[in-house]
């Protein structure tokens, strides 16, 4: 299976999702806190809908992971071989404050392995998407990673975990990092940076505390776009790891040695 039709849905839905968040964007927000420093809105919450609404158009017997509460949206227990891993709106900080770095991500898994990713900018109008085996591309055209083979003319991309102590680890990786890097660069939606490697605009990127909907789309364009994905301990990846380190593939076994170096001093 080469799901053509099911990435075409994908981005069908992440736009709808898309044109939402931005309608909402220059009114009342409906803020609300779901737990430390985690953020939920009205574009939230409305975005998912018309995600899964989109999907079931197509695919009513499907089963979906997504990120915000169902209470309000109707809960499902389909069990399925085909899993949507939805995150309405990556970057839901930034959209409180109208700094314009948010993102739409779908993925798809078939018997647990992820195969589709779609993640759309509204802002830029900027599609990302990527089938496992087959190729990654920006608004339908291909991408690749960037050849970058040392790590002084690499930009390093990261965003921040929500967890004090995770918060700690991430500076101290930093701090170890960046003398060797040419700079970096956090945008706050982690879907949206990933996917920057995926097209040579970063090179690589990490983080300590990732959710399967941030990840699980972004993951599967870099990888189809030639980059490659494992755990911050240079293990294979999967949508609950937590931990992710992402490259280009050329500097991947650069950076996961100093970063063993680093954990092996901060277990
Ligand atoms: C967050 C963003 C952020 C990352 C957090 C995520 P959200 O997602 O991707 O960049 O650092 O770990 O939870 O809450 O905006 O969907
Ligand atoms: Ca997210
Ligand atoms: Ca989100």
């Amino acid at each position: 299976m080469t799901y053509e039709h099911h990435h075409d849905v994908a981005l069908r839905a992440a736009r709808a999702a898309g044109q939402l968040i931005k309608d909402l964007w220059s009114g009342p927000l409906q803020i609300a806190e779901k737990g430390p420093r985690d953020l939920v809105t009205i574009a939230d919450v409305r975005a998912q809908a018309a995600i899964k609404e989109n999907i079931r158009q197509d695919f009513p017997d499907h089963a979906f992971l997504a990120e915000e509460s169902d209470a309000e949206l109707g809960a499902e227990n389909h069990t399925s071989n085909f899993r949507w891993i939805v995150d309405p709106l990556d970057g839901t900080t930034n959209y409180t404050r109208h700094y314009p770095a948010v993102s739409v991500a779908i993925g798809l898994e078939v018997d647990g392995i992820p195969e589709v990713g779609v993640v759309y900018d509204p802002l830029l109008d900027n599609a990302f998407s990527g089938r496992r085996g087959i190729g990654a591309w920006l608004n339908g055209n291909p991408v690749h990673v960037r050849h970058t083979a040392e790590l002084s003319q690499g930009i390093l991309g990261t965003e921040w975990p929500r967890e004090p102590e995770l918060r700690a680890k991430n500076v101290a990786l930093l701090e170890e990092l960046m003398p060797q890097m040419f700079t970096m660069r956090s945008s706050g939606s982690a879907a949206l940076s990933i996917c920057y490697v995926a097209c040579g605009w970063l090179d690589a990127y990490f983080h300590f505390s990732l959710q399967p909907w941030d990840v699980a789309a972004a993951a599967v364009i870099v990888e189809a776009a030639g980059g490659k994905v494992t755990n911050l301990e240079g293990e294979p990846w999967h949508i609950h790891g937590r931990s992710y380190l992402i490259s280009n593939g050329h500097l991947h076994p650069q950076l996961a040695t100093a970063v063993g170096y680093f954990l092996a001093r901060h277990p």
